[in-house]
């Protein structure tokens, strides 16, 4: 067995340990909606107290991080489909395991994430020529330069954008769009759905105010008038038919949290 890594992160950056954490707890269950081994490993491999970081998550909360990676993996199935060497830049990727779901031999993959939790990832999973890792801030203009995209891009952003300001967030993807005509796919929430995140947020003794979220979007349409190149393909809810295996109860509270655009996911075309 090897020796459990202790964790030494910065407060946006320990966010990730949620998500990982829910997709393990999914794929221990008799019939999940996502089957995610890797993960699993991970927060086996983790010296870190995963039971005070959840405590009093709610289940919906829960079922909301799967929901999020059950879409990803799809709209990249779909993408591989059409394009199977695709390139996939995986922006905050924490200890995302997207890439052991959705591999298909051809893809290239980059995973990028602030620097320390990159150091971490290096600990855990491997880096093969088909799949790297970026070290930086994606605000930071540098990075963008050094990627190579032969075959059709798809930029995915799950759980990202929320902890940066609306005018970084824009300045991003018209940079993005000036780089490389590709696909952006990336979750964002309304401003209720921030205030309700950002109250659970504080009353997690584990996560610091650091973690709160700072952008949420009413409409979708306003997104367009960022720059002429953008393009609405797609509006996702999070729960909708993907829902179908949740427990009644998780699923009428979905309906509600999709009602109200608590979270949705976007898909752009730039
Ligand atoms: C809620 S976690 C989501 C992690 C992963 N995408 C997942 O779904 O498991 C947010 C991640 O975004 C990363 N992040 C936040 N701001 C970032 C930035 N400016 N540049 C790069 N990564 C960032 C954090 O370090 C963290 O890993």
């Amino acid at each position: 067995m090897p020796e459990k890594i202790a964790i030494e992160l910065g407060e946006i950056q320990k966010t990730m340990l949620l998500p990982l954490w829910g997709r393990a707890q999914e794929t221990a269950k008799t019939h999940p909606a996502l089957v995610d081994r890797a993960a699993q490993e991970l927060v086996a491999r983790l010296d870190f107290d995963f039971p005070g970081l959840t405590a009093g998550i709610s289940p919906l909360t829960q079922a909301a991080w799967v929901m999020r990676a059950v879409r990803v993996d799809q709209v990249i199935h779909d993408f591989l489909q059409e394009s199977p060497r695709a390139v996939i830049l995986n922006l905050g990727c924490g200890l995302d395991t997207t890439f052991e779901r959705v591999d298909n031999g051809q893809l290239t993959w980059f995973d990028l994430d602030l620097p320390d939790v990159i150091a971490l990832r290096r600990q855990l999973i491997p880096e093969n020529p088909r799949r790297q890792l970026i070290a930086s801030s994606f605000l930071d203009p540098l990075w963008l330069q050094g990627i190579k995209a032969p075959g059709r891009l798809l930029v995915v952003a799950a759980g990202v954008f929320y902890y940066a300001e609306r005018r970084d967030v824009r300045h991003f993807l018209v940079r993005l769009a000036g780089r490389f005509a590709c696909q952006v796919l990336f979750d964002v929430c309304s401003p209720l759905g921030m205030r309700v995140a950002n109250r659970r947020v504080l009353h997690n003794r584990r996560l610091g105010t650091g973690a709160q979220l700072k952008w949420g979007l009413r409409d979708p349409r306003d997104l367009l008038k960022w720059d002429p190149r953008f393009r609405l393909l797609h509006t996702y809810s999070y729960f909708g038919a993907n829902a179908s295996h949740l427990p009644l109860n998780l699923r009428l509270a979905g309906l509600i949290s999709d009602a109200l655009q608590i979270q949705y996911m976007l898909h752009l075309g730039l």
